[in-house]
């Protein structure tokens, strides 16, 4: 039998953060001012984030030095193992390798928590006591409860209005971490109070939950705000899953041909890959790196590559990224931390210059592959990580069809034990494989500002 798990101790939880920037051939384009169209300035985000974050943001030194205090609290769970999929691989009949870095090992029960934390302590170093955000599966919203309850921090969620339904026990699992959850749209803001008088039964989105969160925090003295994702600073933090990763293949003594991980906002997969695209960058040997995204929300694969805004109420900045427009609205589907309609600017970069590779699948084929993956590995994955799942499992059979062995590490991004209402739906065939609606999505593109 082969070994199942790769397990680093306590003292090979990464010192540095991996920052990217230093690598790249080109710098990916500037943030603007929506106003002056001109590039954003540390005064411009001061509202909205701490300095130190501001700072993160253009950084250009290749590691970033994470303070100790992180890094106990990333004790708690990191690092965090990496697995071969060896009963996997028997059920595919395959010659692939295939391995995977588990996530959800974290409290909150996904990645999310290594950004959480770090974000919470930096704005507790700047005197900060309450922080808004967004959720849209509640994986996010939970982190930061939790990494606010570590650091003495007041944490106010917006949640995407479908999540909140659709995952009561996050909810309960936010407020048991002492943090506020609202349903998104809501009646405590401006953009939220506008977007219901049109549509009262609006069923929320990731870019109307930001709006919300970003105009309390730019309304209020004592309150800054957190994303969860596409920031620089937010895939900066992610990068100790890759370089732990790194350690724990060499622990395997093998490489990956294939770097898979799914993408909403983007942070998993950078989280995962960036590491490695690193090695490639600096010379090293060439890989194909794998996003996957849903059909429903693909903005990697159909969207556009342009300056847009964060939110739908045009609170934000503008970034160049893959958008599907800031006002698109997603369907339903059952992978609410992938419904955003952009891609990280850096990813969306490295797409552009073809380092990165995208794909989309439906929401069934999600599921099904998640399925075959709980009855061989035993763990039961999050909605949003089955896309990176499915990919893998593909792989792993294209490699059978060729006849050819390949080595394939996938991202894991987070547990499902939240979203076995999804899987109760997929089961009874309630699970409808939706589209992008073609007709909103070229009203919201042609809404995009021109830069
Ligand atoms: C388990 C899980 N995986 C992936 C994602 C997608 O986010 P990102 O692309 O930033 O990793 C989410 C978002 O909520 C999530 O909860």
């Amino acid at each position: 039998m082969n070994a199942t798990r790769f397990v680093l101790d306590e003292d090979r939880i990464p010192k540095s953060w991996y920052n990217i920037a230093a690598d790249l051939p080109s710098p990916a384009p500037a943030v603007l001012h929506p106003g002056t169209h001109q590039p954003v300035g540390p005064d411009d985000l001061a509202p909205l984030f701490p300095m130190s974050l501001i700072g993160q943001e253009v950084a250009t030194e290749r590691e970033v030095e994470i303070p100790a205090p992180i890094r106990n609290v990333y004790r708690m769970w990191r690092p965090s193992p990496l697995y071969r999929a060896s009963r996997l691989e028997k059920a595919l009949d395959t010659p692939a390798r295939i391995y995977y870095k588990y996530e959800g090992v974290s409290p909150a029960g996904s990645h999310k928590p290594n950004t959480a934390v770090a974000q919470a302590f930096y704005n507790r170093e700047a005197g900060v006591q309450r922080i808004s955000t967004e959720t849209g599966a509640g994986q996010w919203g939970s982190s930061l409860a939790f990494a606010g309850a570590l650091f003495g921090i007041d944490v106010q969620v917006f949640m995407v209005r479908i999540s909140y339904d659709q995952k009561p026990y996050r909810r309960a699992l936010m407020q048991t971490y002492g943090a506020r959850c609202v349903a998104s749209p809501s009646e405590e803001t401006e953009s939220g109070r506008a977007i219901l008088a049109k549509r009262p039964e609006h069923p929320g989105s990731l870019g109307i939950a930001i709006s919300e969160a970003v105009e309390v925090a730019a309304k209020r003295d004592d309150t800054k705000y957190a994303l969860g994702s596409v920031l620089n600073h937010v895939l900066l933090h992610q990068t100790v899953i890759g370089l732990e990763a790194i350690d724990q293949m060499a622990m395997a003594g093998d490489d990956p041909d294939i770097v898979i991980g799914c993408a909403g906002g983007g942070s998993n997969f950078a989280g995962l890959a960036f590491p490695f695209i690193g090695l490639q960058l600096r010379g090293g040997k060439k890989r194909r790196i794998m996003a996957v995204e849903p059909a429903a929300c693909p903005s990697l694969t159909r969207g556009k590559y342009a300056y847009d805004f964060g939110d739908t109420a045009h609170l934000t900045p503008l970034a160049r990224m893959h958008t599907l427009g800031s006002t698109f609205t997603p369907p339903g589907f059952h992978a609410g931390g992938l419904r955003y309609h952009g891609m990280a600017p850096l990813v969306s970069h490295l797409k552009e210059l073809d380092i990165i590779e995208a794909r989309a699948y439906h929401q069934n084929r999600c599921f099904e592959a998640g399925v075959q993956f709980a009855r061989a590995e035993g763990i039961v994955p999050a909605p949003e990580s089955n896309h990176a799942v499915a990919a893998a499992i593909d792989e792993a059979l294209d490699a059978k069809q060729a006849g050819q062995s390949k080595v394939i590490l996938f991202n894991l991004s987070g547990h499902g034990h939240f979203d076995m209402q999804a899987y109760t739906e997929y089961f009874s065939g309630k699970l409808v494989d939706q589209d992008y609606d073609e007709a909103d999505l070229e009203l919201a593109l042609a809404g995009l500002p021109a830069v």
